[in-house]
């Protein structure tokens, strides 16, 4: 449920942040292109004032009309003005030595009949952008001429730059946004890891309780049965059939005790005595136990010296289960590796056997209480080994070996205590 809702706050959080985006990106954009119209309507406002001013000089007939024409393009906005006849022949050049040169423009007579002023951006030959606008003149005498007047864009272009110098603005406000985002999904993905552990924590804690009370009652009825069971036992004559009847419930008797034995060790509250241990004696401690007595030879390879942070009688059970889960797997052959080295903070111990190796689909659940595929096994020395090797801080994992067949138990423990 909890889950759910966080899944649901995080898509939500995700499609604030993309609507969001999108609709700044979407207003910065339709005020850039708004700046550009804006810009152009202004050169085209200027350009038209200009162009109508000079068509009153010279329609006035005046003498120094040319002159004043001069003057009105002399402001600093304008590039450069021309007039050309319907042939081309440009009559007025704010550049005098281009009077009388020839305009290359094509169907300037059918577009000096249509009489429509237009406007539109170029790039000048320098390289430089401009505004052209051209404006058929009326002249007194009937006659239509060209009137050419390109600006120089920078003025109006301001509005368009500072609209542009907005996208660095926005772009920084974007980044705050995803960086604040992306922060609350990482707190809401924390948040939602914590719950789960305690969840699973507070059920395996509910699971144990109940193993624990369940394991003690039948613990003590099995006390008497078992007793009970010797004394008939020993009282019974060895000839007796019976008495090999009572041996098969004495060793279902001992075998539901081993069971609720290590029931009770998984299912209690952990609490460690954790402290440096040394890699090397305490493999050996464990090779050399009574159970390991005539079995296959188990070779080591171990980095001298090297030193654990962990309790000692849970890394001795961990190990006492790996070794005799290898030594089941394997018939014959070669012989079983137990290697150790420090790997940075950490102390790598692998128990590399020659069995079959893990079947792809017991994989996933190796680690499962329970889960066996023995005749004999409980099922919960992985179970209980991952419990008390994360408790400890260390990591576990078992995989196929990559070079041959058989299984590599890999056991990973920190050198020295947690900060
Ligand atoms: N080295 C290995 N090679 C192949 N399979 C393995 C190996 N070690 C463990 N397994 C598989 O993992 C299962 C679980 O092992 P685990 O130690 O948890 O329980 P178990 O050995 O079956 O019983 P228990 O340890 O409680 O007596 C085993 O039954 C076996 O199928
Ligand atoms: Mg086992």
């Amino acid at each position: 449920m909890h889950s759910f809702r966080f899944t649901v706050l995080r898509v939500a959080l995700f499609l604030f942040l993309l609507l969001s985006s999108a609709s700044i990106l979407y207003t910065t954009a339709q005020n850039t292109r708004s700046a550009r119209e804006l810009s152009d309507q202004a050169m085209e406002g200027t350009a038209l004032t200009l162009a109508s001013t000079v068509e009153a000089e010279l329609r006035s007939g005046d003498q120094l009309a040319t002159q004043h024409v001069r003057r009105i393009f002399s402001d600093r906005v304008v590039a450069y003005a021309l007039v050309s006849d319907k042939k081309g022949g440009i009559q007025f050049h704010t550049n005098p030595g281009l009077i009388e040169t020839q305009l290359k423009e094509e169907k300037l007579d059918q577009w000096l009949q249509s009489g429509k002023a237009y406007g539109r951006r170029i790039t000048l030959r320098t390289g430089l952008p401009a505004f052209e606008f051209n404006y058929p003149l009326h002249l007194p005498d009937g006659r239509s001429e060209l009137l050419r007047i390109v600006l120089h864009t920078y003025p109006a272009d301001q509005i368009v730059s500072k609209a542009q110098r907005m996208w660095w603005t926005v772009g920084l406000v974007l980044l705050i946004l995803w960086a604040i985002g992306i922060l609350f999904d990482r707190m809401f993905a924390r948040q939602l890891r914590l719950q789960k552990k305690l969840q699973r924590s507070e059920q395996l804690a509910l699971i144990g309780q109940m193993t624990a009370v369940l394991a003690h009652e039948i613990r003590n009825a099995l006390g008497s049965i078992k007793g009970y069971t010797q004394w008939i036992n020993e009282k019974m004559e060895s000839s007796d059939p019976i008495k090999t009847g009572l041996s098969f419930v004495l060793k279902g008797i001992e075998r539901i005790e081993s069971l609720v034995r290590d029931l009770l060790i998984f299912s209690r509250e952990e609490t460690y005595r954790l402290e440096p241990l040394a890699v090397d004696p305490i493999i050996q401690e464990v090779i050399n136990s009574e159970i390991f007595q005539g079995e296959k030879k188990i070779e080591t390879t171990i980095e001298p010296g090297i030193q654990v942070f962990a309790d000692k009688e849970k890394v001795h059970r961990i190990l006492l289960n790996g070794i005799q889960n290898a030594l089941q797997v394997m018939e014959g052959g070669r012989d079983l590796q137990i290697k150790a080295d420090s790997k940075g903070k950490w102390v790598e111990i692998r128990i590399e056997d020659s069995g079959p190796g893990i079947p792809e689909e017991e994989c996933s659940r190796l680690f499962t209480p329970f889960h066996t595929t023995k005749t004999t096994g409980t099922g919960l020395g992985l179970a209980y080994s991952k419990k008390v090797i994360e408790g400890m801080g260390g990591e576990i994992s078992l995989f196929n070996h990559p070079e041959h067949t058989g299984a590599v138990l890999k056991i990973k423990l920190p050198k020295t205590a947690r900060s």
